[in-house]
């Protein structure tokens, strides 16, 4: 009892800590003049952080990056129609699971604008299958694309920085709270996004380290309503096809990306923007044993999940 209210309380005390240490908001001017590459820029979370950087900030630049340059280039149509010049928004088309085309693909985004102030490491793949069901491949395929592919587009960004001495970088991983706490039908990816969570940890302490003047922030959203669960690998690898509980009722993309931009505008190492039932779980997991975590929290995901659960069983 005394325990657990321990706990209690030192959970509420940090949380209190990180509510009044968290910047209240978005500080636009950060992205003023910069040269942004953002991944993932075809779809969803990637698209809608152009649109607003477009909408919000002055003179940014945009490196946009996807597979797929015709929808890109609907997507620099879009962002010119909505105020940025032509000039400003390049395309740099890359598959991360390709990860030796990744070297060439930073050297064109570098091209683009002579240097890169923010890559933000959007692009990604979710999964929707029982692990117990789940092809082995689908596993290589989540950390090729969610893990492996951002480390090299990372590294090689880093090697392109340090050559300039003293330049000032920002480097930004669109993670998941499903890689801070366990999300049923997501194993392969809770493992991708938990392994990207600890490169960026140890890759900014290295940085602060060596004095080098190169942020690393990590953005973990919960449920957002995008084509992620369509896009989603089911046991097989192929495209699950439709928007599971835990994403239709998610948060709006806009929402999203607006809290995206407050913690990335200032900075912030480790930045959650999600519901508070999920703010909730991430507490539980973080705070209590795994046993006490999960029995309190699969009652109430009960809903979300056992529409799905009848889905990937079958
Ligand atoms: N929506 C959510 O509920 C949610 C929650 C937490 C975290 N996230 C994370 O947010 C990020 C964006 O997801 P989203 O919700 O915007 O999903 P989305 O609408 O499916 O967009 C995914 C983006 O990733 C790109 N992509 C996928 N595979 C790629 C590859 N092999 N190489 C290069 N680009 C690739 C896609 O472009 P192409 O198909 O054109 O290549 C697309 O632009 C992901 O990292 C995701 O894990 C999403």
């Amino acid at each position: 009892m005394q325990v657990t209210t321990g706990v209690a309380a030192m959970a509420v005390g940090y949380a209190a800590f990180r509510y009044m240490s968290s910047p209240k908001s978005a500080n636009h001017a950060y992205f003023d003049g910069k040269a942004v590459w953002v991944t993932g820029a075809s779809s969803g979370i990637g698209k809608e952080l152009c649109r607003q950087l477009v909408e919000k900030s002055k003179g940014v630049r945009l490196i946009l990056s996807s597979r797929k340059e015709e929808t890109l280039r609907e997507v620099k149509e879009e962002l010119v129609a909505a105020g940025a010049r032509a000039k400003d928004v390049a395309i740099v088309t890359l598959d991360l699971g390709d990860k030796e085309t990744l070297e060439a693909a930073v050297e064109r985004a570098f091209k683009a604008f002579g240097s890169v102030d923010v890559l933000v490491n959007n692009a990604g793949i979710s999964q929707r299958s029982l692990a117990r069901m789940t092809s082995p491949v689908v596993y290589d395929r989540l950390m090729e694309v969610d893990y492996v592919g951002q480390v090299y587009l990372t590294q090689f960004y880093l090697h392109k920085m340090v050559e300039t001495k003293d330049a000032e970088g920002h480097i930004v991983f669109i993670s998941s709270v499903a890689g801070k706490i366990p999300v049923p039908f997501r194993s392969g990816y809770c493992a991708a996004k938990a392994a990207l969570d600890a490169y960026a940890s140890t890759i900014r302490i290295e940085l602060e380290l060596e004095c080098r003047p190169i942020a690393v922030t990590v953005v973990s959203p919960g449920g957002v309503r995008t084509a992620v669960s369509k896009n989603a690998l089911n046991k097989d690898g192929e495209a699950f096809g439709e928007a599971d509980a835990v994403t239709a009722e998610g948060m709006a993309v806009d929402e999203c990306v607006g809290q995206m931009i407050r913690g990335i505008s200032n900075k912030v190492d480790d930045f959650l923007v999600c519901s508070s039932l999920e703010r909730f779980a991430y507490r539980l997991f973080s705070y209590l044993p795994l046993r006490t975590a999960t029995k309190t929290i699969l009652p109430k995901y009960k809903k979300y999940l056992d529409a799905t659960l009848a889905k990937v069983a079958s």
